[in-house]
């Protein structure tokens, strides 16, 4: 192997790993704040925008929009969506993807820590699915941002104490 091979391939190797360390960082501080990146699955998300019945117009909210899949399906309804993501290479992928859809102006991603962003007012529906002790100061952080009827689908884990209207499977929708 000559000299400058050798090289190339250490340099791509420093690279791998900061890129790896990075991601570990990323991983471990999404999950200690909300959860760790898990999909919810194709058929899950198509039953979330079922719940919330989303269609033309309507704005969503997804908190933790992982690689983007729930708000570009939703954009595919004719919602206005957001996706909320700390991990800033699933913001560039979903992102992408949107870009790649032709979705730009209906689905956009954000990188944000969602507990140090202000919901935007008009949201209509919000999706989530986060860790199940999160569910309880999420639940306030909701009520105190968001106006009274607005909808919040939760896939697997439930608000504490709230009952909710809907239930589809692990799939349940609350009104604020
Ligand atoms: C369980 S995944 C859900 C992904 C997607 N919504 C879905 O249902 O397929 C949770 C997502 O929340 C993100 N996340 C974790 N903590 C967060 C925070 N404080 N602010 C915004 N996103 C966060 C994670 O990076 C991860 O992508």
């Amino acid at each position: 192997m000559n000299l400058w091979f050798a090289t190339l391939l250490e340099a791509a190797l420093i690279i791998f790993l900061i890129f790896m360390l990075v991601y570990a960082v990323y991983s471990l501080f999404a999950t200690i704040s909300f959860a760790p990146y898990v999909h919810s699955g194709k058929k899950k998300i198509l039953t979330m925008l079922d719940l919330a019945n989303v269609e033309e117009g309507m704005t969503i909210l997804d908190l933790g929009s992982g690689n983007g899949d729930l708000c570009i399906l939703a954009a595919t309804r004719g919602a206005n969506a957001v996706g909320l993501e700390i991990n800033p290479l699933l913001v560039w992928l979903s992102n992408f993807k949107s870009k790649r859809k032709d979705l730009t102006d209906k689905a956009t991603f954000v990188r944000a820590d969602l507990w140090h962003y202000r919901f935007p007012d008009m949201t209509q529906v919000v999706f989530v699915y986060g860790m199940p002790e999160k569910m309880r100061p999420l639940w306030t952080k909701l009520k105190n941002e968001l106006r009274p009827g607005t909808r919040i689908i939760s896939h697997a884990f439930s608000f504490p104490e709230v009952s909710p209207e809907k239930e589809v499977g692990n799939v349940r929708m609350y009104r604020l």
